[in-house]
């Protein structure tokens, strides 16, 4: 049975992410009922926007006393290391993205909690994947991020069959937006790439012009976890590892597309490191299970979120806050 999320907890609150969902949550369910944590200590804005508290998600005695204290039953857990960041230094990855989600599903057993949401990715595959990427395929990820989503994958499910936990999750494509810079995944430049556009009008890009990447807008990100979040139990027959897709497109296109609207901008490409991580994952994701299961249904393509994006942080520039 679907119980009712009363009070919710969201863990890396502060990320990219964190900040519009917990925005989008409190719009929800009301301010109070949504504690946000993040291991950061948080700006006073955000202080003053609603419960914060400091916590450290491989700490599960202060996990433990910060959903006592708040009564918590449903918790997002969006605290992880991503891969670029993950790449340089592994072990710790593996520290705080597996005792991240370990702590959280036990605490959600031992408090008997409604919902645990954790957010996987396309990391989770590895070179050779089929294009689209197939719901049930196999999973051989090439960076310690992808190896420990695919572990926090199979956990979740396991809490789901062994203690009869509710857990969902769904393999998010690379995130674009314009309110919080993302940090240390390798989908950044199509995130940086408007930043640059507006601020600078050129950019110098991480990855090659072909590289094609699914991606995502981030009121479409919003709008799957909490459809997802709110799904009947009995109408899901995958919990972990949903697919969501919503758009893809090679770096060149990106580019292509903002200068529709900025004609003299020029992108250099320069890869990196990062290449290859981007050439090791799928280009695009079969979703229907997503679509069946609980009516995903993504509403931007690239044109819609570049106009929207450039609007947001044109507005920024000229407030000088980028
Ligand atoms: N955006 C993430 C990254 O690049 C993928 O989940 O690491």
């Amino acid at each position: 049975m679907t119980k009712p999320i009363e009070r919710i907890l969201v863990t890396g609150a502060l990320g990219q992410i964190g900040t519009e969902l917990v925005a989008a949550l409190r719009a929800r369910y009301g301010t109070e009922r949504v504690v946000a944590t993040d291991v950061r200590e948080a700006p006073q804005a955000f202080r003053e926007s609603g419960p914060f508290h400091t916590l450290d998600v491989t700490d599960l005695a202060a996990l433990e006393d910060v959903t006592t204290r708040y009564r918590i039953d449903t918790v997002f857990h969006l605290a992880a290391v991503l891969s670029a960041t993950g790449e340089k230094d592994p072990v710790r990855c593996w520290e705080i993205n597996m005792r991240g989600t370990m702590n959280v599903l036990r605490t959600g057993v031992a408090r008997g909690m409604a919902r645990i949401l954790i957010p996987s990715s396309i990391a989770v595959w590895g070179k050779g994947v089929p294009s689209p990427a197939p719901q049930e395929s196999a999973l051989k990820p090439t960076t310690m991020y992808g190896v420990t989503k695919v572990a926090g994958e199979l956990l979740g499910d396991y809490f789901v069959r062994r203690f009869n936990l509710d857990v969902r999750g769904l393999r998010y494509p690379g995130i674009i937006s314009a309110e919080t810079f993302p940090g240390g995944g390798t989908t950044d430049y199509a995130v940086a790439i408007y930043y640059d556009a507006v601020r600078y009008g050129r950019y110098t890009c991480f990855v090659r012009e072909d590289t094609r990447l699914p991606m995502m807008y981030m009121p479409d990100c919003i709008t799957a976890i909490i459809d997802l979040a709110e799904a009947d139990f009995a109408s899901l027959k995958h919990h972990c590892d949903f697919n969501v897709g919503s758009m893809s497109f090679s770096a060149g296109e990106l580019a292509a597309s903002i200068r529709r609207h900025i004609p003299d901008f020029t992108v250099e490409y320069k890869p990196d490191e990062r290449q290859i991580i981007a050439d090791s994952w799928p280009d695009e994701v079969d979703d229907s299970a997503a679509r069946e299961e609980w009516g995903w249904r993504p509403r931007y393509d690239l044109e819609a979120m570049t106009a929207d994006m450039l609007a947001k942080l044109r507005e920024k520039h000229a407030r000088g806050e980028i």
